[in-house]
């Protein structure tokens, strides 16, 4: 019968993941898959049709490199050791084990610490591109290097293993989007430009923010994106305690640095509504800043906040603009906004992300999504300090979609 389970009947919960490896190998259309930082989309890393796949569904501009994502330190290996041109004349090549024996870890001592440390997890290498690379030059976009990272979610390392090739992956997002967490996400954002979405659940994205990028080949090592790895865990690694930041936040923040990754001079993350950060510490308790934020808005007024903490109490921005709503005439109840004569003149949503800085990263691009979800004009944020952790990520995040930063 159909609810005995055979041996040509594997594990109908398995069948997506072995329908995404089956696509991967044999066609060139991506596969969106979870990881523990956003959801990736995948194509066989090197295929250059496969790789191409991934620029246009996203609408990715093609001098960005893409990350190539490894199940295990073998498959990275592999892709370090050169790869002689495929020449029928010429001698095959000499076993593996006598080149094991004989060559050093091809993975450059720098990155031992912070292999160890932080594989599988949300860290992005910058590894040297040896000659006659294997990897599609698609995914480079003409950089001497590559950027790889083993993710910690045990679907993507399955995934890769299964499509028995390395993965590159950017995020799965239409290109300036904020990045996906949810399933849906990628959906709204390519459905009918990809075929498969694998649904990780509620809980795939657990760290919300992409993994941190950064480069051990040049002295002083540096972050070229801020990300899942903070600077001082970096910092607590053998040969990574000088680590600068070589990446801006476009506020003024980190002058004269030249962002070195492609993809940190673009655009990004930024709903359709406007977004206006409050740095940390900023003063809103003052009398008429709330209006003064609402008050271009015009007849309708649909504002939204995101918390982070401090706004939580009284004399937070978004109790200060519902006060002085109320002075002015209207109506606020449950967050809609009434006129004097009762009709509906806008709404006041709230996201609270919590004081918790780990918990404002995980579920930050969510609430940009939810905002525009709802349709809001203006989106409202409350920065987090950003000396620590996962905070200078969450803040390189708001301060590249924010159109206007107050300090
Ligand atoms: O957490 C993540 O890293 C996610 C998940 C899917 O793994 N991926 C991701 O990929 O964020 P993407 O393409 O959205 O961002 C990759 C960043 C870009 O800023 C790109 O310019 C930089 O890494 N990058 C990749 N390879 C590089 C290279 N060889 N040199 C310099 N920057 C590089
Ligand atoms: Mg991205």
């Amino acid at each position: 019968s159909s609810s005995s389970p055979s041996s040509e009947d594997p594990d109908p919960d398995l069948a997506p993941l072995h329908e995404a490896a089956h696509l991967l190998r044999t066609t060139s259309v991506p596969v969106a898959f979870p990881t523990e930082t956003v959801y990736g989309l995948g194509a066989d890393a090197t295929r250059s049709d496969a790789v191409r796949g991934i620029y246009s569904a996203k609408g990715r501009p093609s001098d960005n490199p893409l990350i190539v994502h490894i199940s295990d330190l073998s498959m990275l290996r592999s892709l370090l050791s050169p790869s002689p041109p495929s020449n029928p004349q010429q001698e095959p090549t000499p076993h593996h084990h006598q080149e094991a024996n004989n060559n050093p870890d091809p993975i450059p001592p720098i990155y031992h610490p912070l292999i160890t440390r932080f594989w599988p997890g949300p860290l992005t290498i910058l590894l040297p591109l040896p000659p006659h690379s294997r990897l599609a030059p698609e995914v480079t976009a003409s950089q001497p290097t590559f950027g790889a990272r083993m993710p910690a979610s045990a679907l993507a390392r399955t995934l890769i293993a299964l499509a028995g090739a390395p993965l590159a992956a950017p995020s799965a997002n239409a290109s300036t989007r904020p990045s996906p967490t949810a399933a849906s996400h990628v959906r709204d954002d390519l459905d009918g430009r990809i075929e498969l979405v694998l649904d990780g659940g509620a809980c795939a994205c657990a760290v919300g923010v992409e993994s941190t990028v950064v480069d051990g080949l040049c002295d002083p090592p540096a972050v070229l994106r801020p990300g899942g790895v903070g600077m001082e865990e970096l910092r607590g690694c053998a040969g990574w305690e000088g680590v600068v930041a070589a990446y801006r936040d476009g506020d003024g923040k980190g002058g004269g640095v030249v962002p070195r990754a492609p993809g940190m001079k673009y655009k990004h993350y930024s709903p359709r509504a406007r977004v206006v950060l409050f740095e940390a510490g900023y003063e809103v308790t003052a009398a008429g800043v709330g209006m003064a934020e609402v008050e271009p808005l015009g007849e309708r007024k649909a504002v939204g906040f995101i918390r982070t903490g401090g706004w939580g109490a009284a004399g937070g921005l978004p109790w200060r603009v519902e006060a002085e709503w109320e002075e002015a005439g209207f109506v606020v109840k449950e967050g809609v906004l009434l006129g004097e004569d009762g009709t509906v003149r806008g709404g006041l949503f709230d996201v609270d992300l919590g004081g918790n800085v780990k918990g404002v990263a995980h579920g930050l691009f969510a609430a940009l999504r939810e905002l525009d979800r709802l349709r809001v004009d203006v989106i409202f944020v409350e920065g987090v300090n950003d000396e620590t952790d996962i905070a200078a990520a969450v803040m390189n995040r708001l301060r590249k979609a924010a159109s206007e930063v107050r300090t």
